[in-house]
């Protein structure tokens, strides 16, 4: 078997805008082994929650291939697509919408197992739900629960019981921590690295918080305007960033200090341009301080500058 579970190949999302073409997610390759985490990182409206939809099949791709364990998922057929319905979950940031209130956590939770016939008896149904109650942190006590009675953290712990009820290889968790007192944070991200080495568990973890993603991930792939500008396994992105957009994002982490003022050149300027009808070459360089002529001629493709280490930017070609 091999080493990845999932890769893409010039992957692209378009929506059309009454302006014109919105390109969300732009010729985008990553890959992600098996038993490892991508973190996908990039400032809001970079296309992230797109590109997991797009991957999970919740939003049909405009072009480019998904391959899932070798095969593409744009061209499976109806009895694939429903085992990959089963085999790819999402667990989503803000745990109050994405679950229903009027469900409780029971009902939360074993709706994917009825919605699939997995456990088709209502008592194996049941005592799934107490095993993956176990299994997330959440007592007992809480089965008949509504959600409006939970507090943040353990409402996320429902969305990751649900996202584990099918037993998947693979969860796009998009920004699952985001909505979260910094308390708990550090509680659930603990939680989905636990339960990634007890189930061998592949993960896309979203984030526009690179503080957040550099112990959960065994690589990153920064966004910028739909376009992965750069990919490095973690250790290497933080110790040797490349790319002025990504050196940029690491210098706007908080650091924890109240005499610590971020120095004037840190910070990030410049207009974001528009990701509709974008114009060809670097879409960074409006607000790049290195920016020359030829990042605006031509379109860039990420190149590989040391080993797995691939930056898209003029300063390598
Ligand atoms: N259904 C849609 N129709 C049109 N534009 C969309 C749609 N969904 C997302 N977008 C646009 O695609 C871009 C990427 O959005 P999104 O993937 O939500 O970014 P992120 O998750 O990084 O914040 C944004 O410009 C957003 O406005
Ligand atoms: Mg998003």
């Amino acid at each position: 078997m091999s080493d990845i579970l999932i890769e893409t190949h010039g992957l692209k999302k378009y929506f059309k805008t009454p302006r014109g073409l919105l390109h969300a997610v732009d010729n985008v390759n990553i890959r992600i082994n098996r038993g490892q985490t991508l973190g996908v990182v990039g400032e809001s409206g970079c296309g992230k929650s797109t590109l997991g939809r797009v991957l999970l099949r919740l939003l049909e791709s405009t072009e480019g291939e998904i391959l899932f364990e070798g095969k593409d998922v744009v061209k499976y057929n109806k009895h694939e697509m429903i085992e990959y319905r089963k085999q790819a979950q999402m667990i989503f940031q803000d745990p109050y919408s994405s679950i229903n209130p009027r469900m409780t956590v029971s009902q939360t939770i074993s709706e994917p197992m009825e919605h699939f016939h997995t456990f088709p008896s209502k008592a194996d149904r049941e005592d799934r739900v107490y095993e993956l109650m176990e299994t997330v942190g959440l007592a007992e006590r809480f089965v008949n629960a509504f959600p409006h009675e939970l507090d943040g953290g353990r409402r996320q712990r429902i969305g990751v019981a649900r996202a584990l009820a099918l037993n998947p290889k693979f969860i796009v968790c998009d920004e699952p921590v985001s909505a979260l007192d910094v308390s708990i944070q550090a509680q659930i991200l603990n939680l989905l690295m636990d339960l990634q080495d007890d189930k061998g568990l592949t993960y896309m973890f979203i984030t526009h918080d690179l503080s957040v993603v550099k112990h959960i991930s065994d690589e990153i792939a920064v966004l910028y305007l739909g376009e992965c500008v750069e990919r490095a396994p973690s250790n290497e992105l933080f110790l040797h960033p490349e790319h002025p957009y990504t050196k940029a994002l690491l210098k706007a982490i908080p650091v924890p200090s109240i005499h610590h003022k971020m120095a004037e050149d840190d910070i990030i300027k410049g207009e974001v341009t528009s990701p509709v009808n974008p114009k060809p070459g670097c879409r960074f360089a409006a607000r790049c301080p290195y920016v020359k002529p030829e990042c605006t001629d031509h379109q860039l493709q990420l190149k590989e500058i040391s080993k797995d280490h691939f930056v898209a930017c003029t300063l390598f070609e």
